[in-house]
């Protein structure tokens, strides 16, 4: 056993590995021995050098290539009449009472930076209903779907694929069984599991996160694409007559699964992929921008850019470089047909720099305060550069995006709270269009507030739950004209 490791890790530069060895029990020699026979030792060797290679740091390379999106491929909420905007609902909802449409879940991430010991999706930003990001995407798909079935009559099918990782699977696959998937038909709820890569010290040297275990990570979201013919999804899909799929991450408590009116949008203009995107909140607002480069579309991100191209204006003093990648996509499957088959292994690695617990020396257990290593990752929407007929589909962000990232104690922005809000400012802004009034507790109106600041809760609580409501529609026959109190939650 340890001359087969030995001679893995030889080739790949990496001997230090074993150094535990002689402390190792029988069972951790095995596991540790099958888990590098699933490397390759040139491509392990290759994956550590190319996490150390020196990179230019904090140069801005784009500016002069930097192109804005042409007008042409972008259509939005608000730059359209309510009557196209219509067509394109009735044209989505067509396409899921096909069952031409499915969704597909980001699900694989560490969620480090909000620092649970549980999938992202299981967490509880603290609503009225407690309920789980998972349960509200649960719940919304039901709802797209009714909605589809009662336009269009007859039943379909949305199927729901849901991308893990070693770090979720489990978890994901456990917490479903136990919510008897969310009342979704189990066959309908496809789980997959993308692949991972050592994570690399700053000396070119794999981490152990144990005496006989190397730490690991997940190869980023745009390690979707391995994953897909790892698991055979796209025949999977073929299978089920789906067509289009809205791909989306697991954070955005505002997510519209299958929006109809996006994926109207999208299969009207016969594009092949698409991005929604928001405006961004102010210039040096860290998201990625979607955008052209040297022709090609791609997102690029904050830090690729000067501060004069973040600040550039148009004529009408709108940010030039303004639209906001939500990680929202559409896919065609047979886009996704030709990333998988012929453009994955062009995708680029991009090297992230995380705090990685490992063991010293010593053999002690070790969870750094800062960066000590670094991840390699493949992002989703690098597949943009692939589309031959891309488009763009600009929303309101306070409609549809409000991440969560961090850890309520980082006391800044993309938080349980700041989510939890955003949530609750929605359904009290549908009350009120709905002509709902609220009543403090003296049985007096509460004013209707327009939310100002990030920071400020709406002036009364009421969550609705999506098995009511997908997008604000079908409140007036319950809400009209009705007075009712703080908290208010609406069930079906
Ligand atoms: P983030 O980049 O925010 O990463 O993922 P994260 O893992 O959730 O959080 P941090 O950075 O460790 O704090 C954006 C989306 O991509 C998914 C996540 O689950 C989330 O939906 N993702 C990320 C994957 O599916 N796989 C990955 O390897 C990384």
């Amino acid at each position: 056993m340890f001359e087969v490791a030995q001679r893995l890790l030889a080739e790949a530069g990496q001997p230090e590995v074993l150094r535990f060895w002689p402390q190792l029990s029988d069972a951790e020699r095995r596991a540790l021995v099958v888990s590098l026979e699933q490397q390759e030792p040139a491509e392990l060797r290759a994956h550590c050098e190319a996490a150390v290679r020196p990179r230019p740091a904090g140069q801005a390379p784009l500016p002069g290539l930097m192109e804005p999106l042409p007008e042409d491929v972008v259509g939005g909420v608000c730059r359209t009449d309510a009557e196209t905007l219509r067509r394109w609902r009735d044209r989505g909802f067509q396409e899921i009472a096909k069952g031409h449409v499915a969704v597909l879940l980001l699900a694989g991430g560490q969620g480090t930076r909000l620092d649970v010991p549980y999938p992202k999706g299981m967490y509880d930003v603290g609503l009225p209903s407690g309920k789980t990001l998972y349960q509200v995407q649960a719940e919304r798909i039901r709802k797209v779907k009714q909605l589809a079935e009662k336009r269009l009559g007859g039943k379909c099918t949305l199927p729901w694929y849901i991308m893990t990782s070693e770090f979720t699977l489990e978890p994901t696959r456990n917490f479903f069984a136990q919510h008897q998937y969310f009342s979704l038909p189990q066959s309908d709820v496809v789980m997959f599991e993308q692949r991972m890569l050592p994570a690399v010290g700053f000396d070119g040297k794999i981490i152990l996160e144990g005496k006989g275990r190397i730490a690991m990570a997940p190869d980023g979201n745009g390690g979707l694409y391995r994953a897909l013919t790892d698991y055979k999804i796209l025949k999977d899909m073929d299978q089920r007559g789906v067509r289009f799929v809205h791909v989306y991450c697991v954070d955005n408590i505002l997510v519209k699964m299958a929006d109809p009116t996006f994926i109207g949008f999208c299969v009207e203009r016969d594009a092949d992929c698409g991005a929604k995107v928001v405006g961004k909140a102010y210039p040096t607002e860290p998201v990625g921008v979607v955008c052209r480069v040297n022709g090609t579309y791609q997102v690029v991100e904050y830090s690729e850019v000067s501060q004069e191209t973040v600040e550039r204006r148009n004529a009408d003093s709108q940010l030039t470089f303004n639209a906001g990648n939500i990680c929202n996509h559409f896919f065609t499957v047979e886009f996704l047909k030709s990333v998988t088959e012929e453009y994955e292994p062009k995708l680029k690695l991009h090297v992230a720099r995380k705090k990685i617990p490992y063991v010293d020396e010593e053999g002690n257990y070790v969870k750094p305060e800062k960066p000590n290593g670094i991840k390699m990752e493949k992002f989703v929407f690098d597949v943009f550069q692939f589309s031959k007929n891309f488009a763009v589909f600009e929303v309101l962000r306070e409609d549809e995006f409000s991440p969560l990232k961090n850890a309520e104690s980082t006391g800044g922005k993309d938080m349980p709270s700041t989510a939890r809000r955003a949530l609750l400012w929605q359904h009290y802004r549908w009350a009120v269009q709905a002509g709902a009034h609220f009543l403090d507790d003296k049985n007096n109106r509460v004013p209707v507030l327009s939310q100002l600041q990030e920071t400020e809760d709406p002036p009364v609580v009421c969550e609705i739950s999506p098995l009511i409501s997908y997008e604000g529609e079908g409140l007036e026959e319950r809400m009209k004209d009705r007075e009712f109190q703080s908290p208010l939650l609406l069930m079906d």
